[in-house]
C-alpha cells in the first residue's frame, strides 16, 4: 500500500477551507501566515510557493516577504521584532537554511513563540518533551497522521528513526514514543545500521542521501516513510532516502517521493497556523 500525502493532505485542506471560511463572520478577519525567504536557494524557493500555494487553497492570508542573502541579522531580526508585535499576523515562518553569517538559533528564539507555526521555537521545543501543549513541528505530525491514516498500530511497535536533526529526527521520535511505539533513533555513525533497521515494524528515514535504505535494510511488511528530498545523481529526477523501486514490494506500507510527506508537512502548517490564529483571537 502506498500513502498518498498528495491526497489525504488535499482532503484535510478542503475541511480546513470549510472551517476557514466561517472565521470572517466570527472573528472578523482569516489567518495571516507571514513567510520569509532569504536568498534564491531553488529549493527554499519552490517549497515556499507551496506554502503560498496551500494558503490560498485553505483560505488563509499568506504575505511571503523575499530578502537577498546579505541580508544582516540585524535587518532579519528587526523584521521578525515588528512582525511579532503586528496584531494582524498569527504565523511567522522564517524559511531554512540562512546564510552563515546569520545564526538560525536565534532567528528562530526571536519568533513571539504564539506565532511559531514551525515549532523551532525552544520553548515550543521544550513543551513538546514535556507532554505539555504546544505547537507540533510539521513533518513529524504529518508523519504521524499518514501512519494513523493508514491503520498502522503504533502502540509497541518496534520504531527505528534513521536521522537526528531538530526539524525531523528528534520530534517525530518524541512523538512515536509518545504513541507507545519502542523507538530506536540512529544516524549516519550507528554501527551496523542495516541490523537494527531490520527489527522495524516502522522505519522512518530523515537522512538527506539518495537512496540511502537498500532493500535489505528492511524487514518484510515493515512500514517505511520517507523525509528524503534529494536529486537522484543517475536521473537528476526528485528522489527519497530509500530506494522506492526495490522496497516498495517488500513493505505493508510506504510514502513515496514526490506526493509523500512533503504536501503532509504545508498541511501541517496550514493546521499550525489556524490554531496560533484561534488561540490569538479567543485570548484577545
Ligand atoms: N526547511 C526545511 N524544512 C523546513 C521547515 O519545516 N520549516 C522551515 N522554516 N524551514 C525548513
Amino acid at each position: 500500500m502506498i500513502i498518498s500525502g498528495k491526497e489525504l493532505s488535499a482532503k484535510l485542506k478542503a475541511e480546513m477551507a470549510e472551517q476557514v471560511a466561517t472565521f470572517p463572520a466570527r472573528y472578523g478577519r482569516v489567518p495571516h501566515l507571514v513567510v520569509i525567504l532569504v536568498g534564491d536557494d531553488p529549493g527554499s524557493v519552490s517549497y515556499v510557493k507551496g506554502k503560498a500555494k496551500a494558503s490560498e487553497e485553505v483560505g488563509i492570508r499568506n504575505t511571503t516577504i523575499r530578502r537577498p542573502d546579505t541580508i544582516s541579522e540585524e535587518e532579519l531580526l528587526g523584521m521578525i521584532a515588528e512582525l511579532n508585535a503586528d496584531d494582524g499576523v498569527d504565523g511567522i515562518l522564517v524559511q531554512l537554511p540562512l546564510p552563515k553569517h546569520i545564526d538560525e538559533d536565534k532567528v528562530i528564539a526571536a519568533i513571539d513563540k504564539s506565532k511559531d507555526v514551525d515549532g523551532f521555537h525552544p520553548l515550543n521545543v521544550a513543551a513538546l518533551w514535556q507532554k505539555q501543549p504546544c505547537t507540533l513541528p510539521c513533518t513529524p505530525k504529518g508523519i504521524i497522521k499518514m501512519l494513523k491514516s493508514a491503520g498502522v498500530v503504533l502502540q509497541g511497535s518496534e520504531a527505528v528513526v534513521i536521522g537526528r536533526s531538530n526539524i525531523v529526527g528528534l520530534p517525530v521520535s518524541k512523538l512515536l514514543l509518545d504513541e507507545n511505539a519502542t523507538v530506536t533513533m540512529t544516524h549516519s555513525r550507528t554501527k551496523n545500521l542495516g541490523e537494527v533497521t531490520r527489527r522495524a515494524d516502522i522505519l522512518v528515514v530523515a537522512i538527506g542521501r539518495p537512496k540511502f535504505v537498500t532493500a535489505d535494510m528492511v524487514k518484510d511488511g515493515a512500514v517505511v516513510i520517507d523525509v528524503g528530498v534529494n536529486r537522484d545523481p543517475e536521473t537528476g529526477k526528485l528522489c527519497g532516502d530509500v530506494d522506492f523501486a526495490a522496497i516498495e514490494p517488500k513493505a505493508s506500507v510506504i510514502t513515496p517521493v514526490p506526493g509523500g510527506v512533503g504536501p503532509m508537512t504545508i498541511c501541517c502548517l496550514m493546521e499550525n497556523t489556524i490554531e496560533c490564529f484561534l488561540h490569538r483571537v479567543k485570548q484577545a
